[in-house]
């Protein structure tokens, strides 16, 4: 079987290839230092080994509890925040119909998403579409105390309980969170629900493969068997015993250092899919929070191509060159659209007539290379045979366990995000939390 594939050919002439076959050493000790702990942050390695280690009995314990909501609920709201929902979301829409929410002929439930905002609109709204509705909650905090997840949750549990009852309704709740630690722990452990640990060795933006991803996955009805089959593929594949030539994150991570040492502060992440727009958001963060830190790290951004062509395009094949691309290229697309034939031809068409759309959008792909390229932009590629649960599963762990290496070569702690908590003690201030008096005597002084 195929895997995920690395072509890192299209940065060279932008940077040597002698210069990335130079961090050979320092890929290898980084890769040692995740393997053996001895790193920074070695207290968040749970993920390194997580594929091999998920048993039989965990993934049946899965998709029991996946049952229950499917069998119960016409709209089950994941409620969580950063790692706790983006993985979750970037699977379940690359592999959703991409009009989802339009099927009638449902098989499954309707996910929807709560926790990772305060829009009040963004919750009237949501309360306004669950009335009436058989609705399930699945309830994802790692330390149980984050507040735009408590407030949504308490919204909705409140919501659920008068639709449904009290007693009726703790079937229908599940939370995701410490095994001992935090108001939803304690919570839980109180009103009686189904609840899954999320150990306390794995980071949210690290926390895809752990139930955090797994059960809505399951929930949403596709298979995180496949998923993590596809992730334990690249586990072995990442792991110590691939050389740096065919070690895609080892590669990944030593191409994007180099590019980055030679002015590229900016790394783009493409897609040619728009199914594929939460992978962007899932990457930016797993990237974003572990490496920028110390006044350091790569800006992740991500586009979807082509609509974006038609705007951040201009910016990307003209702009400040600062800038590299990493693309992410599907083979095979699930489905066949070969395009009509016109008699008449008014739109000027027909030569594209009995072609594929896809090879449409592949040819859109090549030319934006070449052009970017000719433009000043680096370009790495990572082929994924198909859009499934394999693929995603093989890039999700490729991806993080590059994270792992680059963050060590950059020289900062991948796994920590001591910045986060900036916004929220001014939040607390303002809010006057109980506890935070002195800093809420001291912003109001400030505004
Ligand atoms: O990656 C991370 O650690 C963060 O993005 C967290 O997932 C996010 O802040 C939510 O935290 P919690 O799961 O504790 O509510």
């Amino acid at each position: 079987m195929q895997n995920i594939k690395l072509s890192i050919d299209k940065a060279f002439g932008f940077i040597s290839e002698q210069n990335v076959a130079g961090y050979k050493a320092q890929v290898a000790a980084a890769n040692l230092a995740l393997h053996q702990g001895t790193g920074k942050g070695s207290d968040f390695l749970g993920w390194l080994n997580l594929p091999s280690t998920i048993d039989e009995a965990h993934l049946t314990d899965i998709e029991n509890t996946a049952k229950i909501l499917r069998d119960n609920c016409e709209v089950v709201v994941v409620i969580g925040i950063g790692g706790s929902y983006l993985g979750t979301k970037a699977v379940i829409d690359a592999l959703s119909n991409s009009f989802d929410w339009l099927q009638t002929e449902r098989k499954s439930p309707v996910i929807v998403y709560a926790g990772q905002n305060i829009g009040e609109d963004y919750l009237y709204e949501l309360q306004e579409l669950l009335k009436n509705k058989k609705f399930g909650i699945i309830s994802i905090s790692k330390s149980g105390t984050t507040t735009e997840p408590a407030l949504a949750f308490r919204l909705l549990k409140t919501q659920l309980e008068e639709q449904q009852g009290k007693e009726a309704s703790k079937k229908l709740i599940v939370a995701i969170t410490d095994k001992s630690r935090g108001a939803l722990r304690t919570l839980s452990t109180q009103e009686g629900y189904k609840t899954f640990v999320i150990d306390d060795n794995i980071g949210g933006r690290y926390s895809v493969l752990t139930p955090v991803g797994l059960l809505p996955i399951a929930v949403a009805g596709f298979s995180v068997r496949d998923l993590v089959a596809g992730a334990l593929k690249m586990e072995t594949v990442c792991g110590l015993e691939t050389s740096f030539e065919e070690n895609p994150a080892a590669q990944y991570a030593a191409v994007r250092n180099e590019l980055y040492k030679n002015g590229k502060g900016i790394e783009i992440l493409v897609n040619f899919h728009p199914k594929m727009h939460y992978v962007g958001e899932w990457w930016k963060q797993l990237y974003g929070e572990s490496e920028g830190k110390e006044n350091k790290g790569i800006f992740p951004a991500a586009v979807d191509f082509t609509t974006d062509l038609h705007s951040m395009g201009q910016w990307i094949q003209e702009g400040e060159r600062t800038i590299f691309e990493t693309v992410i290229s599907v083979k095979e697309s699930n489905f066949t659209k070969i395009f009509p034939h016109s008699e008449a031809n008014l739109d000027g068409l027909n030569f594209l007539a009995g072609k594929r759309v896809d090879e449409v959008n592949k040819m859109a792909e090549l030319g934006t290379q070449i052009a970017h390229i000719d433009g000043g932009v680096p370009n790495l590629k990572i082929e994924m045979p198909k859009l499934n649960e394999y693929y995603l599963g093989e890039l999700m762990y490729f991806f993080e366990k590059a994270c792992g290496i680059s963050g060590y070569i950059l020289g900062i702690n991948p796994f920590d995000q001591p910045g986060v908590e900036a916004y929220k003690k001014n939040m607390f201030a303002l809010l006057e939390k109980p506890g935070f008096e002195a800093e809420t005597k001291a912003i109001k002084a400030r505004i």
